[in-house]
């Protein structure tokens, strides 16, 4: 994992309490959820781990970057996220994770300071520095197969560019230090060299572009992303199909939340904020196909906003009012306040990604992973493509892929 804050660390614990029987590894699908298939005498519910054969836990080693040199559990006790109770329990496998030495140019992550960086001439020295981190790595812990999932800071807002439209581009762009090439562009690119699947947990660019997807398909690896839906986004996906299956209309959805923890930080910083925006804005006019739908979805309003307000912590506080309207345009109104915890909700995604991108790595799928769009506030989709939001259809979508997988019925 590249950035070992919050979500990382709750989730490299949660799997170690969860393999010792501590805990219950709650919100992941890989662990808790059952997969329909059809039998010749019915209908059966199978826990989806035996449908298909994914790594277990007590499989499982982990590693990561990070700019500051805390170990697992320093991180996840500056995070505050789970009891000193729960992290005493796996203290010492949690000490034991120590990150290596990030790639950080400032200027993509500006709120952060961190000492533990590398040094290198050109960003293609960067690549190479984190290829030797990856192989030494898998080698030291015996690892057979590797996995990444990004949880480091969203970084500014960019798009792509002539440096990401190609191979040769990106990597002439690397030997010249593009400005345009971000610190999670260069983990992306060293890791999928590599053979590693990766999956982009913010809303960055990181492996979103041609240059990423040529590149995947080249090496033979899957990649997936981006930006985890984890509270107010999860609930978007539900509530908005939810008003278009009934055909009620939307006049304007409002949504602001406060956080207090690192990633709110950052996100305080306007172009960061822009990043995170601009995934959470693409939402709506996605789930209400407002062209097939102008007299209930031509002109509504939609507004996101995040304040970084330190006293919340990771305990975030969202509140929407939807307003809405039904026969004959009479006015209604929906308020929902949602008191969540970020890394609680995010860390069981983060296990069911690098599981899944596993196991589709296994079964040769290759490239972008559209079917994992259940994960993501932004789900890539292939050029020309649209995206599904509607959590219910990547419900399906996924289900589907992981049927294929096991050569079930679909
Ligand atoms: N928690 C959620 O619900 C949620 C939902 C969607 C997306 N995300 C995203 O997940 C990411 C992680 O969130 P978090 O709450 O753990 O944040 P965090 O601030 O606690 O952790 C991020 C870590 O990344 C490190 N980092 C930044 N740039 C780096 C680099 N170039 N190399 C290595 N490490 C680097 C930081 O030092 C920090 O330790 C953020 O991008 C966030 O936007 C979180």
């Amino acid at each position: 994992m590249p950035g070992m804050g919050a979500v990382a660390t709750t989730t490299i614990a949660g799997v170690m309490l969860a393999r010792r029987g501590l805990g219950l590894p709650i919100g992941s699908l890989t662990q808790m959820a059952t997969l329909p298939l059809q039998r010749r005498d019915g209908a059966v519910e199978v826990p989806l781990k035996e449908a298909v054969p994914l790594a277990t836990l007590d499989q499982l080693v982990f590693g990561g970057w990070d700019l500051f040199p805390d170990d697992a559990l320093q991180s996840a006790t500056h995070a505050e996220v789970l009891s000193e109770k729960h992290l005493g329990l796996v203290a010492e496998e949690l000490r034991a994770v120590k990150p290596m030495p990030a790639v950080f140019y400032p200027e993509y992550v500006r709120r952060l300071h961190g000492t533990h960086v590398k040094k290198a001439p050109s960003k293609a020295d960067m690549v190479a520095q984190v290829r030797d981190d990856i192989r030494r790595f898998l080698r030291d812990e015996g690892c057979d197969r590797g996995v990444a999932v990004w949880c480091g800071s969203t970084e500014v807002y960019r798009e792509a560019s002539a440096v990401h439209q190609s191979i040769e581009s990106f990597e002439d762009g690397l030997r010249h230090g593009s400005p345009e090439i971000s610190n999670s562009q260069i983990y992306a690119w060293a890791l999928l060299q590599e053979g590693i699947p990766m999956a982009n947990g913010s809303p960055g660019l990181t492996v979103d572009f041609p240059a990423m997807y040529e590149l995947a398909r080249v090496r033979g690896v899957p990649i997936a992303g981006k930006d985890f839906k984890t509270g107010q986004t999860l609930m978007k996906t539900v509530i908005g199909p939810a008003l278009k299956a009934r055909m009620l209309g939307l006049r304007g959805w409002y949504s602001t939340n406060i956080l207090g923890n690192r990633d709110g930080e950052v996100l305080d910083d306007p172009d960061s904020f822009r990043s995170k925006e601009v995934s959470k804005l693409g939402v709506l006019e996605s789930v209400l196909a407002k062209d097939a739908h102008p007299d209930l979805y031509g002109s509504f309003a939609h507004k996101v906003r995040i304040d970084y307000y330190p006293p919340r912590g990771d305990q975030k506080e969202g509140w929407d009012n939807i307003d809405f309207f039904g026969w004959l345009h009479y006015p209604m109104q929906m308020k929902i306040n949602l008191l969540c915890r970020d890394s609680i909700l995010a860390a069981p995604i983060v296990l069911d990604l690098a599981l899944l991108l596993d196991l589709a790595h296994r079964a040769g799928m290759t490239g972008m992973q559209d079917w994992l769009g259940f994960y993501f506030k932004s789900p890539m989709s292939a050029p020309g493509t649209l995206a599904e939001h509607d959590l219910f259809v990547q419900q399906v979508r996924l289900h589907d892929a992981i049927r294929r997988i096991a050569r079930e019925e679909v």
